[in-house]
């Protein structure tokens, strides 16, 4: 995705496919939703082959990498089998992720300080093939720093928190996690870290967060791919650029 200093939107298709292996069938097919999120205005199409290929399949990712013109930021968690994938496709960029079978969706974020050698070992290759690499983390300072040792490029920040605490309510909570996200992406900015950010987010949560200027980029699938069944996709795409550009020209006028 390039560096035009506009805040991106990468248009996550994961749940495409969700309903699609609901019948085991062809359709709906994720590869037409990224070239339709290609045409709403869409900045970068994401999507994350988990290891038991619940949702998007290797098919999937040829079929992306054949067709679309937007940049693929292909997520996966931090295996060998996903390495081999990657290095064969060299997407433009590849975030990873934590990943369990037990869990619904990737709950929290990628523990890097734990496993700092590794992983600076497991990018390497990555990076050399000319991906951009990104780390799917909680705005957790010891994170950030471990992300930035290991030589990370991009740092992608869960605000799943958040997006929970104000889905439930709990408003003093979610904005205590608002302000520690607004802290943690100026920390890693002030790093030379990219921010971006994703994971839950809705019409409801996305301003806040699009009102951060060190955020390039935001990732958003469940809720946009729900919302196209009563928008259509384009149109549901449509409204969250607008609703992240207002909120960024809003942040700009009140700072400057
Ligand atoms: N960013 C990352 C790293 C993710 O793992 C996901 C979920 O796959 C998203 C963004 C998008 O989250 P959601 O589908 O909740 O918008």
């Amino acid at each position: 995705m390039s560096d035009t200093g506009k805040l991106r939107l990468g248009v996550n298709i994961d749940h495409v496919a969700t309903v699609r292996n609901a019948r085991g069938g062809a359709y709906p097919d994720p590869v037409r939703a990224a070239k339709l999120a290609e045409e709403a205005g869409a900045d970068g199409i994401t999507a994350h082959l988990r290891e038991d290929r619940r949702h998007i399949s290797d098919a999937d990712i040829d079929g992306l990498m054949a067709a679309l013109k937007l940049p693929l930021n292909f997520e996966m968690a931090a295996t060998d089998e996903m390495q081999k994938i990657a290095l064969r496709h060299k997407p433009h960029a590849v975030c990873i992720v934590p990943e369990k079978r037990e869990e619904r969706t990737t709950e929290g974020g990628l523990e890097v300080a734990r496993e700092e050698n590794r992983l600076a070992h497991f990018i390497a290759p990555l990076r050399e093939a000319g991906c951009r690499v990104s780390i799917f983390i909680a705005a957790d300072r010891r994170q950030i720093e471990a992300a930035h040792r290991i030589g990370a490029e991009v740092i992608e920040l869960h605000t799943g928190a958040y997006c929970d605490a104000h889905a439930e309510g709990h408003f003093k909570e979610r904005d205590r996690e608002l302000e520690c996200l607004r802290d943690m992406s100026a920390f890693a900015h002030s790093l030379g870290l990219e921010v971006h950010a994703g994971h839950g987010l809705t019409y409801d949560t996305v301003k806040p967060i699009a009102a951060f200027p060190e955020v390039m980029e935001l990732n958003i699938g469940h809720f946009l791919i729900g919302e196209s069944i009563f928008r259509g996709l384009g149109p549901a795409i449509g409204e969250m650029r607008r609703l992240m550009d207002e909120a960024r020209s809003d942040a700009l006028r009140t700072a400057g």
